[in-house]
This record gives C-alpha cells, structure tokens and sequence, in this order.
C-alpha cells in the first residue's frame, strides 16, 4: 500500500473515503472504547473505497435518463466515487444550436455526483461525433472559432467543479495518424488550440486527451498519441492526463504490455487513467489484469467502467460490466474490489522511457561486409514487466550474420534465446544463429534505462 509519490498521498489523504475512514478512528479513541477502527490495510467493501485506499478512484457513466431508477442508484451511490455523464456534456447535448447553450442533463447528472459523494469527470469538448447539427457542416476558421467558443462557454460553466475534463476525444486513426474530421481540417493545430482554451477557461480542472485502442504499447495509434503528448509537454502545450478508453469489447481484449502503455505515458508526465472500462463477458482475468496493471503505475489515478449493470451498457449483449441485469455483483466485481484491496504490488515510478518509441524498424542498420552480402537487424518490444522487459530481434538479409547488441548503462541482458551468445563485457552481446532461424531475443534488466539498445549486423 505505500506510495512513492506524495501527490499520491495527498490523493489519498483527501479522499471521502480516508477522511471518513480517519473521523471514525478518531471517535473510537476519544471515546475509549474497544472498538478498533478499520485501519488502511482492511479490506474495503465497496469499489469506490477500496480504490482510495491507494489514492485512487473507481467510477461508472452515468446517464441522466437513469436517474429515476432506484436499482440503478443504489448501486452507483453505493460503489463509485467519479461519474463521467454518458452522453450529456458531449457539444450537442451542451450546444445544440450555436451559443445557445443547455446544461440541464449535465448538471442533472454533475448535481447526482456531487450529491453523492463523487467527483465528476468531464466528457467530452472537441470530438469529431456527437457534435451538434449546425456543427457538423461548419469548416475552417468558422468552426475553429466554434470550437473555440465552446470549449470556453462549456468550461466557464462548470468551472472549479470537475476534477478533469476530456477536452479532446477520439482524435486518431488506428496507424497513428490523424483522424480526418472537420475538426482536423481547420488545421493540425487544433488540438493544441483546444488544450490551451481549456487551460484559460479552468485553470483549476486537469486537462485530458481520451481515446481508444491505445491500451496495446506496440500499436500505431498509441505511438501517435505518445508522441503528440511527448511533444504538447516538450513545447508547453498545457495537457495534464492520458485516458485509455480500455473497451475490450467488440473484437480487442486487454493486451500483456498495458502497464508498459500506462507507465509510458505517465512517465511524460501526465495522469493516467481507464477511462470507459467493459470487458467481453466480463473475463475475471481481464478484469483482475487491467486493475493490476492500473494499481502498479503510481500515475494511473483511476478506473472507470463505462455503465453500471450490463443493461446499460452500450455493449449489452456483451454482457460487458460489473453487475448484471438484476444489478447482482458478478464474479468480475469480486476480482476488481480484491485487486484493488491487494494494494499496488510493484508500484512502478513513472522512470520510463525517454523513449521505448522511436525504434521500431531498423534502430541501427549496419550493412558491411567487404566483398560479402548485408544484413539487417531489427528491434520490436515483446512483453515487459516492472523491471525487464524483452526484445524481439529479427535478421534479415542472410542466413549467416553476427549482431552486436549494445545495452546502455546501467541496463542488463539477462537472458536470450534461439542465438549463440558470447559476451565480450557486461553490457555486449555477440549474437551468432544457432540453427533455429533468424528471430530471436533478449531480457534486459533496465536498472532504470529504458532505453533500447543499439545492434549493428555484419554477414560472415
Ligand atoms: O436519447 C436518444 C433517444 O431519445 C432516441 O430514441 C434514441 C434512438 O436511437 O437515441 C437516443 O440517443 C442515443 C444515446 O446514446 C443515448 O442512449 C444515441 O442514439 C446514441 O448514439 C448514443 O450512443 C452513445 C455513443 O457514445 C455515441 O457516440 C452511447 O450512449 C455512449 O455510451 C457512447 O460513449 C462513447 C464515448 O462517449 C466515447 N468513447 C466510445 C464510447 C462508446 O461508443
């Protein structure tokens, strides 16, 4: 349970649940009797409590036209402490026609929250879907303008009351390339316009780039929105959090190197958090894995499942949540509130790469041999753990090569397979082929140095 980080302490310590936790330890004492308060190690029974015994939260969607329904919240009153409105701050519930502005489901939803304990998630200023009729058909400087003023009258209402706000959603193709929206084609540098709106508008609210499919560390949508975030906090572009949308419904389930996704960002400097959790038929193990790999990141501050009971879910018949129809607790619940009770396990600090990224074809290229053929070595990342993570190494270009790995201090290989290794010092790896082909690999114990090592490759 303890945490590296003080912000994370003072997360923790603020939290309702510590400070109700705290009140009752002091009752019992000033009243004498026996009655030992429930210290930080008892298992909490509720998701939202257990989450802030290590500081963070757990929270739900919420939908406004839900809100008549007693089952419905009972259950989220009773188990989360940060909503984030389903549907009803997206800009066409906000604006539907131009600066005319209607928070009445917002606030339906923000007034339930508050009312209840829970702080509110923002979701969602500048998106490519759910914009508002007169929105959709607008371009260029028109819709900057637009945009602009929404994001200001949007935030100016709500301002000093979320705890974040997803200023930006959905702004990227699979490949890592830009999504090509209205949006986009008033020019690249809308996103960053929005960010730095955002942050004049509500200086006091944490500012959010929120998107899907990029829970996998090695896929292309991640690696562009790396890099986008690696550049917003080199040049100063206000951005204070990463949401991973974590859907592992519909085709994707939950990927080995998600804690290498959550560490990554985090180690930029940003909060990270899964944003609209569900799960195909709510796999205990899926479940267990996501919160795990959430609770060992110090900056992964929370989880959201995106609905309460497995009908209201936009994935019904995924049967995707953590309660089912009848809003009974189902065996992925019991997973989560144990993860989250078991502490942090390793609580990685943020020290990762400075960049895992930028390799993965060809990191260094070395075709020499005088008189003989070329050959290639290339680096792709294979699973990773808190303190090692492996290479995978393919050749090309001839069957008999000799690669030399160059590990940077104070990085370690510690294992490799399907090659003859000779180690000319601790941090040099000669790699020969030992009959089983041209892919092969390494562990490397990263002491702190995430960075990949340098290989150059010569044929014999
Ligand atoms: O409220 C109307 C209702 O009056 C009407 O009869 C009915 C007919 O289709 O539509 C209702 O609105 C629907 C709304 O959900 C409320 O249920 C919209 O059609 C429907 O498009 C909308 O879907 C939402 C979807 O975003 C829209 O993109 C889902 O509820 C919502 O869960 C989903 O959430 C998104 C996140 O914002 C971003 N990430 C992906 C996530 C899942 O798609």
């Amino acid at each position: 349970m303890a945490r590296s980080s003080s912000d994370a302490r003072s997360r923790w310590w603020r939290s309702p649940a510590t400070r109700a936790l705290a009140g009752m330890a002091t009752v019992a004492a000033t009243a004498a009797v026996l009655v030992t308060a429930p210290g930080a190690d008892a298992a909490a029974s509720t998701l939202g409590a257990a989450a802030a015994q290590s500081g963070r939260y757990f929270g739900t969607a919420i939908a406004a036209g839900k809100l008549g329904d007693s089952a419905y919240t009972t259950i989220a009153g009773r188990e989360f402490n940060m909503v984030t409105p389903e549907n009803e701050m997206k800009p066409d519930a906000t604006e539907p026609n131009q600066n005319q502005f209607n928070f009445s489901a917002g606030d339906q939803v923000y007034n339930w929250a508050v009312s209840h304990g829970s702080k509110v998630r923002g979701h969602t200023l500048a998106w490519h879907s759910q914009q508002p009729g007169w929105m959709q058909n607008m371009s260029g400087s028109t819709l900057r303008n637009a945009m602009i003023n929404h994001i200001q009258k949007v935030m100016a209402h709500y301002q000093g009351k979320l705890a974040y706000w997803d200023v930006v959603n959905e702004a990227f193709n699979e490949d890592g390339s830009r999504r090509s929206s209205n949006l986009q084609s008033t020019g690249n540098d809308w996103i960053e316009v929005a960010f730095k709106t955002a942050r004049a508008a509500d200086p006091s609210t944490k500012l959010c780039y929120n998107d899907y499919n990029i829970d996998n560390w090695n896929y292309g949508k991640t690696q562009g929105v790396y890099r986008m975030v690696q550049d917003f906090k080199s040049r100063g572009v206000p951005i204070d959090c990463v949401g991973l949308q974590a859907h592992f419904t519909g085709g994707s389930s939950v990927p080995s190197s998600l804690q290498t996704t959550i560490s990554s960002f985090a180690a930029l400097g940003v909060d990270v958090a899964l944003t609209e959790v569900d799960v195909t038929n709510a796999s205990t193990s899926q479940y267990s894995a996501l919160t795990q790999a959430c609770m060992n990141v110090a900056r992964c501050v929370g989880i959201t499942v995106w609905g309460v009971r497995d009908s209201d879910s936009w994935r019904s018949s995924e049967s995707p949540l953590l309660f089912d129809g009848s809003g009974n607790k189902k065996a992925a619940y019991n997973s989560v509130l144990n993860v989250l009770n078991s502490g942090g396990g390793t609580t990685t600090t943020p020290t990762t790469p400075t960049n895992p990224t930028t390799t993965p074809t060809n990191p260094t290229t070395t075709p020499t041999t005088p008189g003989g053929g070329s050959c290639t070595a290339s680096l792709s990342a294979g699973q990773s753990w808190s303190d090692r993570y492996n290479l995978n190494v393919s050749v090309s270009g001839s069957s008999s090569w000799t690669v030399t790995m160059t590990v940077p201090s104070p990085a370690r290989i510690s294992a490799t397979w399907n090659i003859n290794a000779t180690w000319p010092s601790s941090q040099v790896l000669i790699a020969t082929p030992n009959g089983n082909g041209n892919n092969w690999g390494v562990t490397i114990m990263h002491n702190g140095n995430w960075n990949w090592p340098s290989v150059s490759c010569s044929t014999s």
